[in-house]
């Protein structure tokens, strides 16, 4: 997508070919920073730290510490190593798991001194897929908006709500859940997102909100709890979200308070829509309460806010009783009976394991051993 008009992914190879280079997620909206990785250490730092985030970037992230980590040391214990090390850096996200295998799977049987090109290979290739993957879902879900659309009077504006970052920061371009706000905007058909701030890290108002801005497309700013009054009166026409792991029977695991938004959506008959990329569908499990592990990130996340003071200054202030407690669990789970539909690079799936398999028929077998 677009930065003042240039286009860019948000992971990219370094010029001098010694690195990779990312925006550092954590800097925006007030900054924006290239950051270089280049080894092991920084590709598994800037997951960890949250440098970069979101599902598929992570995927993408990790097959790049994959590259990085096979020029300090080819060997299969450098590779066995490697693995481990990067899939310990965030637990939820089955796209990291996703993309360890296929490096492991590429290079294992190859010679030390063949892997480190064939890891630069592969994560341009995991890269360049991720790009093809979000640009289809965007057309699955494009034609859910003009379904819509075509319910409602012409040139009316259809409002979407959104929780989280599913944009193309969290991907490699386009993103899950934008893709399809993208393609309807430049279509020409009125959008307006309704952005969830997604406390405690707020990726929706730091990062989200940036994203929509630069690319032009209306949208407003909401505290996490305001998404169910505005679905009381009529004003969000469909809510769209990504997820950072799908059970094979549609249970969707994504940002914490997607599930509530998913009750609220529940009650006031609004359609919930998920941006699925095959990738983030685990075949390998069916319950996503009990199977998928939530990822519990520092309190200090919950009882501090970080923002940008009138001179410019960005700082961090407490906001909590000193002897409270906080706890912080990042992802909560989204029965797949409350999911209308999931968005993937195949077209539209009922949440569900037949509706799964009908598209993606190859994987009947997966997760039986
Ligand atoms: O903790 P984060 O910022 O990595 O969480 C991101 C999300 O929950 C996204 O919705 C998800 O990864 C899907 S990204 C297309």
């Amino acid at each position: 997508m677009k930065i003042d008009g240039k286009p860019h992914r948000t992971i990219w190879p370094a010029p001098d070919g010694n690195a990779v280079e990312i925006i550092d997620q954590t800097k925006l909206p007030h900054l924006f920073e290239v950051a270089r990785l280049e080894t092991l250490k920084d590709a598994a730092h800037a997951i960890k730290a949250m440098l970069v985030r979101g599902a598929p970037l992570i995927g993408a992230t990790a097959a790049y510490g994959m590259w990085l980590a096979m020029r300090e040391d080819s060997s299969d214990a450098g590779l066995s190593n490697a693995y481990d090390r990067l899939y310990e850096t965030r637990p939820t996200a089955v796209n990291l798991r996703w993309a360890l295998d296929a490096a492991r799977t590429k290079l294992g049987p190859l010679a030390p001194d063949a892997r480190a090109d064939a890891a630069f290979t592969l994560a341009g290739e995991i890269c360049d897929e991720d790009v093809e993957i979000n640009r289809s879902i965007g057309e699955a879900g494009l034609a859910v908006i003009k379904d819509i659309q075509s319910r409602k009077k012409p040139r009316e504006t259809i409002n979407v709500l959104t929780h989280c970052n599913a944009g193309w920061l969290a991907t490699v371009d386009w993103g899950t859940a934008t893709a399809p706000i993208y393609l309807a905007h430049d279509a020409g058909i009125p959008v307006h997102v309704w952005v969830d701030e997604t406390r405690p890290r707020n990726q929706g108002a730091s990062l989200t909100a940036w994203e929509l801005s630069n690319h032009g497309v209306p949208h407003t700013v909401i505290v996490d709890n305001a998404g169910g009054h505005y679905m009381q009166h009529g004003m969000v026409d469909l809510v769209i979200t990504g997820t950072d792991r799908t059970t094979r029977a549609g249970d969707v695991c994504n940002k914490i308070g997607t599930y509530l938004k998913a009750l609220a959506a529940h009650d006031n008959g609004v359609p919930f829509y998920v941006g699925l990329p095959s990738p983030t569908v685990d075949w390998t499990i069916v319950d996503g309460v009990r199977d998928i592990p939530i990822e519990e990130r520092d309190f200090r996340e919950v009882t501090e806010i970080t923002g940008r003071l009138a001179d410019g200054k960005v700082v961090t202030v407490t906001i909590t009783p000193e002897k409270s407690a906080a706890a912080n669990p990042a992802f909560d789970v989204t029965p797949a009976r409350l999911v209308t539909g999931l968005l993937t690079e195949r077209g539209l799936a009922e949440p569900s394991e037949e509706g799964l398999l009908r598209l993606f028929p190859e994987m009947r077998q997966a997760g039986e051993d």
